[in-house]
């Protein structure tokens, strides 16, 4: 195939979140595996102030903490643009004779805050254009720990008990809100941000003494936070593909070596974590798991992919979903990829499924209507 008539994928990575070197991480995995036979990869960094690079090539480089990582070089003075049903993305230089750079379809490798959230997937709307992943509003409620706990529990989707407050409501009313979640949630608990990822912001807090600096802590990184009910659990992964018909992939575990799966464990220490492909759990509550990860991201109006995280009691066996990854970690020894490897998916061919997928979903979205006499 000629370079020209090969489709153009735009791998956006980094972005303003606590998780832009994992996303370095994921991209330079993607970038890999991407068929160069049918795609041209098209590398768009973007830095942790939101400024966009379109990068002269795709350059994976060494790195101490992630092993190889999608460098991110800052040239030039990037505009994003579109032209309408046109189903481009058209990104200009303004620094360099407003060099341009076209893109068929965007496959957004960001996690977190403005990548994972709905925020970029609404810019990606505007343009018309395809793009891998959840939607606007999956992204959204995705990310949202409180709104995706509302919508699982109107499925009948067991979720850990929590109360969730906003800063003001913890600068008017600490007192309240301590003996609130004690009398009903115990100890010990966790304390966290609604939408951040990666354990970013969050605590695990055993004496109500040590609550208020959590909970301060947790208040950095959102001006919502959640105060959730500790389960002593085992920590299982389900990964899913589709978009109208979804696919549940074999269960995995994370085991980790630290007092629970935090940023440390999944990035800083080597040895933080363990994964175990298949879990080791008893075939019908594998079923009955897999079955609520299908439910719980069809609640959450999921489409393209979702690693969907599960909590399993250690002392009753019952389960609890935890929450949905619209974007999950995506190198190539990542929990999503490697699931689908174990189901028979091989990363090469998971992400040519990720884009017939975007494709399909902007095709449908193209035959709607947006006016009624037109
Ligand atoms: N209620 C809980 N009970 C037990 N462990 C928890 C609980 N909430 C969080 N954790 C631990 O903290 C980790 C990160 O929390 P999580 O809610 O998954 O946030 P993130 O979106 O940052 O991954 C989990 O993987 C788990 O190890
Ligand atoms: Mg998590």
């Amino acid at each position: 195939m000629k370079s020209s008539d090969k489709m153009k994928i735009g791998v956006l990575y980094g972005g303003r979140s606590g998780e832009h070197n994992v996303s370095l991480c994921s991209a330079a995995s993607v970038v890999s595996a991407l068929d160069q036979d049918k795609y041209e990869v098209i590398a768009i960094g973007i830095d942790k102030d939101g400024r966009w690079y379109v990068q002269d090539k795709a350059e994976i480089v060494p790195n101490k903490d992630f092993g190889q990582i999608l460098s991110l070089k800052k040239r030039g003075k990037w505009l994003v643009n579109h032209f309408e049903q046109e189903n481009k993305l058209h990104v200009y230089n303004i620094e360099n004779n407003n060099e341009e750079v076209i893109v068929d379809i965007v496959f957004p490798v960001l996690h977190g805050t403005y990548g994972e959230d709905g925020t970029m997937q609404g810019l990606l709307e505007l343009a018309m254009v395809p793009y891998v992943g959840a939607d606007v509003a999956g992204s959204a409620v995705g990310m949202d720990k409180d709104i995706a706990k509302r919508l699982l529990k109107e499925a009948d989707i067991p979720v850990v008990p929590s109360i969730t407050i906003s800063k003001h409501q913890w600068e008017v009313n600490s007192g309240i809100i301590i003996q609130d979640a004690l009398c009903t949630l115990g100890m010990p608990l966790f304390v966290k941000p609604l939408c951040t990822g990666s354990s970013v912001g969050v605590n695990k807090v055993k004496t109500k003494e040590l609550l208020p600096e959590a909970i301060a802590f947790a208040f950095q990184f959102d001006t919502r936070i959640m105060i959730e009910k500790a389960i002593d659990c085992r920590e299982i992964e389900c990964a899913i593909l589709g978009n109208e018909n979804p696919s549940a992939s074999i269960l995995g575990e994370i085991i980790p070596n630290h007092e629970f799966y935090s940023y440390e464990a999944k990035y800083i220490d080597p040895n933080g974590a363990a994964i175990k492909i298949p879990a080791d759990i008893d075939e019908t509550l594998a079923d009955l798991i897999r079955t609520a990860a299908v439910k719980g991201y069809r609640a959450l109006a999921c489409s393209s992919l979702a690693r969907v995280d599960f909590f399993l009691d250690k002392n009753s066996n019952e389960f609890y979903l935890n929450e949905i990854n619209t974007l999950p970690g995506f190198t190539s020894v990542s929990m999503y990829p490697k699931l689908w490897e174990a189901s028979g998916l091989k990363y090469s061919d998971l992400l040519d499924k990720l884009i017939a997928l975007a494709l399909e979903r902007h095709r449908n979205k193209m035959n709607v209507k947006t006016e009624m006499f037109s």
